[in-house]
């Protein structure tokens, strides 16, 4: 016994007082994946004529979950036709049917929460406790909010004549895989538009189920379809002329391809790009409430978040302690398995992105600024790295321009308020921002000039879906969430 307590010690790092967590594994033989997928077209499952598929993992384990088909080009055209043939029926159908149907995928999502979360979880690196409390309650929420518009889309724009545009081809990313096909999905369909989503090649796994989900609701066929596949697939669907609306999350550099398709097409384009939000924090913040924002800004789902508080500002005088007491709160991260109920920073979604964190950090630290890592270990397989803050970081850095898009916060300092406005504004992007003061009056001064679509005071990554999201500059352009939202998808004339 004395030298199991002995053994244990060891083991246990200093900075949790001798104290051991005990796993907390989260169960997962309550979900099924099966080995193979097809493609949802005209409301069945299909193989794809292309024949090819391709294996998806669990980054957390490299282990092969499932195959999923890789749509090609006539998969796309079939899917798209299937959209246009169904648009005929859900567009013309009275709002407060299409309702029904939103509210049923609603409460089917929250009934088959557990499910889904466990599975985002496994196919995308995410913390349980993240696809949980997070991902899945978010996802719901979309749907049932859109649901409520479904019927009064004559109220949302008064003197109007809303209609819908007809097929929306969108394409989502891999950090939010579910909750982007929510957050797509939702307020085309409420619109009275037809879809057909691509996943990422990363995470398909959910917005696959959420097919099911959307059979079992019994939405008409066609209204949703989705194609598995990669960027080629993506390029198809956003290139294919029976589309009427393109709605893209992702990468800047892809944005600006989508948007070179699309120009001179007519076409309706909302984009939803990179960020490098500034998180500023003036010296009369709470520091302890501001370190537990800056925390949740960069290093919630593993800094995988378009508006990641990626660049903290901090004003000279209290960067200094700041700065330890951030340092002292990373320590106590819980890095590691994504299904343990404990854990705060799960796996990187990828190699490739595991790629880029880490040439990023190189360059950082080859321009001279100063790495510092939460001490932890990490599993053997699968894609991890350290929670990472980086000290005296010039704004010309990569690390201070480029989004990381990693667990990986660049720390600069400022003396005025103009300064903080004049740093925080320096970078191509424009998506979101943190203001951390007790004076109000300085929040709504900031908030009128920093660039950015969403600044939060206070607090950091709140997302709800009466809320418009969007960005400015190279962040992309449109609103999603909210009424704006809805405009989106609404020829309004
Ligand atoms: P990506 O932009 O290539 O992928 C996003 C989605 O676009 C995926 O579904 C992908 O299959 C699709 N896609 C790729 N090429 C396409 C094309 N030519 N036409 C149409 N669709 C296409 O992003 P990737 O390569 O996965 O990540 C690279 C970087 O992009 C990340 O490191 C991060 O900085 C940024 N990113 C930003 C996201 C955001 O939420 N704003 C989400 C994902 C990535
Ligand atoms: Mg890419």
């Amino acid at each position: 016994m004395a030298e199991q307590l002995e053994r244990q010690r060891e083991r246990a790092p200093a900075r949790f007082g001798g104290l051991e967590y005990a796993p907390a594994p989260e169960a997962t033989d309550h979900v099924t994946i099966r080995s193979d997928h097809g493609l949802l077209i005209g409301g069945r499952w299909v193989e794809p004529a292309s024949g090819r598929r391709f294996k998806t993992i669990n980054p957390a384990t490299e282990e092969v979950l499932a195959e999923v088909a890789e749509a090609g080009e006539e998969d796309v055209d079939a899917a798209v036709r299937a959209a246009r043939a169904a648009a005929k029926v859900w567009g013309r159908m009275p709002g407060a049917e299409r309702a029904k149907y939103l509210y049923r995928v609603a409460r089917i999502l929250q009934e088959r929460a557990r499910e889904f979360a466990v599975l985002e979880t496994m196919n995308g690196g995410k913390p349980i406790k993240e696809s949980r409390d997070v991902d899945l309650p978010l996802a719901a929420a979309h749907f049932f909010y859109h649901a409520g518009w479904a019927d009064k889309l004559d109220y949302a724009f008064p003197g109007r004549r809303p209609a819908p545009l007809g097929v929306a081809a969108q394409v989502i990313p891999w950090n939010f895989p579910l909750l982007m096909a929510a957050w797509k999905l939702a307020p085309a369909l409420a619109a009275g538009n037809t879809v057909v989503l691509k996943p990422a090649e990363t995470t398909p796994l959910t917005a696959l189920r959420l097919g099911e989900v959307l059979l079992e609701a019994g939405l008409p066929d066609g209204v949703v379809n989705i194609l598995s596949g990669a960027g080629a697939t993506g390029a198809a669907l956003v290139g294919h002329d029976g589309v009427d609306k393109v709605a893209f999350t992702g990468s800047t550099e892809v944005g600006k391809a989508i948007q070179r398709t699309l120009a001179g097409s007519g076409r309706k384009l909302t984009l939803e790009l990179g960020g490098k939000a500034a998180n500023i924090v003036f010296e009369d913040a709470p520091l302890d409430q501001a370190v537990e924002g800056i925390v949740n800004g960069i290093y919630f789902n593993q800094g995988h978040v378009c508006c990641a508080g990626s660049r903290l500002l901090v004003q000279e005088s209290i960067a200094e302690p700041l700065v330890d007491k951030l340092k002292r709160r990373m320590a106590t991260l819980r890095v590691g398995d994504p299904l343990d109920k404990n854990t705060d920073v799960g796996a990187i979604n990828s190699r490739a992105q595991l790629d880029k964190i880490t040439e990023l950090v190189a360059s950082g630290e080859a321009d001279g600024a100063e790495a510092w890592q939460a001490p932890c270990e990490l599993p053997s397989r699968g894609f991890w790295f350290r929670p990472t803050v980086f000290t005296s970081v010039a704004q010309s850095y990569r690390i201070a321009q480029e989004e990381i898009f990693g667990p990986v916060l660049s720390v600069l300092t400022f003396r005025t308020p103009d300064e903080a406005v004049e740093k925080a504004n320096n970078t191509p992007y424009g998506l979101s921002a943190g203001v951390w003061t007790d004076k109000g009056s300085r929040i709504l001064e900031l908030a009128n000039r920093l660039q950015a679509g969403v600044v939060w005071a206070n607090t950091f990554n709140r997302f709800d879906p009466t809320a418009p999201f969007g960005g400015y500059k190279e962040s992309g352009f449109g609103r999603e969430g909210g009424r704006h939202g809805l405009a989106a998808y609404l020829d309004l004339s």
